[in-house]
């Protein structure tokens, strides 16, 4: 399916995003190897999640799915059962790599593979520690053993625990490790120097593992006995919601309410970035679920003040003078920041173009081995569009203000880079065509209904 889409005059209305993908990920696959039965509320409704509960299904785990409703029997940490076939992870980098650890660890063999696009993504990553503890796992995808899907696990009888020192700041890496180390002999270390997002830890917390955290080092005992089953209502997707975050600072008369919205600092850090660049963002509630932060959140662009007087438009922001046209303000985004705002930054990438002064993105490399290589994707898409950016060979910056002016928009499949050019098409002149639309199901399968319905 194709989506069109012009520009819109500005955009009102509330907006409640899915339940949050990474935690919906690792609520099944903790609630899966729990003691007993764990109900998740507000699951997520991407396919990607989907997959996850497609593999435990596989791997012998009762689960039954009403809606947003999702009731897992858990097996326990030792009872999941041989699959018939090939676990199929779809497109999700999540399901693959955070489950390696799971399956690294079982006495059956396995196979898990996805589609093209998964195909295509390294898992050297997961594969290195998970080796070192034990695992014995072959990875057959193109280029001989080049570190790709599908991925075979064989049988072992026990892994052992490592101090692990992430080469990459990736939360999947050191999900994998982590769950792994639920069933290794000793004292399973990971340290990471960027800290990445840190849902596992908060939810085998959550699920009575006495894990340890200090600074960028974590660390828990094993072999853990059993893991309580939890309850769990999931927050709103923090990447879903970017979005209508950035949509919403594009027009200084918005009036969007985001409800439920996941606010973990380890990603949120989006509002901080869109407050240094003089969008008004609001806060109107937070309230802790299970260690995770949830809010409601209202945003609109920078506005032209109105009393007479110079303002300022949020922290970092130049002062104005009153009556004065105001834009947001450019920024940089570099280290810690890319780390957590790395699924954000095709969209932010779409902000720039309606910035003084631009947007520098660095030390992004990780993009280039997402769904798609997004920064191919992004420039690919902004020239279409006819901005100019400079691709680099791990970030990119994108001048502005730029007009944008309606294109066909080429999806490479990747739910974040339709979903990001989907913004752009609410601020280009003409006619925006965002072709293969449909994978936005990725992540968000009601994201065009919910773009028709606030910019009307
Ligand atoms: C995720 C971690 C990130 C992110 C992905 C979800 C997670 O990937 O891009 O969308 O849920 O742990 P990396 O771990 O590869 O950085």
């Amino acid at each position: 399916m194709n989506f069109t889409l012009r520009a819109a005059r500005t955009l009102a209305g509330v907006v409640r995003p899915p339940g949050d993908k990474s935690i919906s990920h690792r609520y099944a696959i903790l609630a899966a190897l729990a003691a007993g039965h764990s109900r998740l509320e507000h699951f997520s409704s991407g396919a990607d999640c989907h997959s996850t509960l497609g593999c435990l299904r596989a791997l012998g785990v009762p689960i039954t799915i009403a809606g947003e409703t999702v009731e897992i029997e858990g097996v326990g940490l030792r009872g999941l059962t041989a699959p018939t076939q090939a676990l199929d992870a779809g497109n999700s980098g999540s399901t693959i790599r955070m489950l390696s650890g799971v399956l690294a660890a079982q006495p059956f063999p396995t196979t898990i593979s996805g589609d093209a696009s998964l195909c295509r993504r390294p898992m050297r990553r997961v594969i290195e520690p998970l080796t070192q503890m034990g695992a014995r796992i072959t990875a057959s995808g193109e280029g001989g053993n080049g570190g790709r899907p599908p991925l075979q696990f064989s049988p072992v009888a026990g892994l052992r625990a490592i101090h692990y020192q992430l080469p990459v700041p990736s939360a999947q890496v050191k999900s994998a490790v982590l769950l792994a180390g639920l069933y290794a002999d000793g004292e399973t270390v990971v340290e990471e120097t960027l800290r990445s997002r840190d849902h596992t830890e908060l939810a085998l917390q959550h699920c009575g593992v006495p894990l340890q955290r200090h600074r960028g080092r974590i660390s828990l005992q094993g072999p853990v006995a059993a893991l309580q089953p939890r309850d769990c209502d999931i927050p709103g997707d923090a990447s879903s919601a970017a979005f209508f975050l950035c949509a919403g600072a594009l027009f200084p008369d918005a009036d969007l309410e985001l409800h439920d919205v996941l606010m973990n600092p380890t990603r949120a850090t989006l509002l901080d970035v869109l407050r240094r660049m003089g969008a008004h963002v609001d806060v109107l509630g937070v309230e802790d679920r299970g260690g995770e932060l949830v809010g409601t959140l209202r945003v609109h662009g920078p506005r032209p003040a109105t009393d007479g007087h110079q303002v300022f438009l949020g922290l970092g922001a130049r002062p104005v003078s009153a009556g004065a046209p105001t834009r947001l303000q450019g920024t940089t985004i570099a280290g810690a920041e890319t780390v957590s705002l790395i699924d954000e930054i095709p969209v932010l990438a779409v902000l720039a173009t309606a910035t003084q002064g631009g947007i520098e993105f660095r030390d992004a490399g990780e993009l280039r081995v997402k769904e798609s290589d997004r920064i191919a994707s992004i420039a690919r898409n902004l020239r279409a569009m006819g901005a100019t950016c400079e691709e680099r060979p791990d970030g990119l910056f994108v001048p502005g203000p730029q007009q944008l002016h309606g294109a066909v928009i080429e999806t490479f499949d990747d739910h974040r880079i339709a979903m990001a050019f989907t913004v752009a098409g609410l601020i280009a002149t003409g006619e925006t065509v965002i072709q293969n639309a449909d994978c936005a199901a990725i992540s968000f399968p009601e994201f065009y209904r919910v773009v028709e319905r606030i910019a009307g």
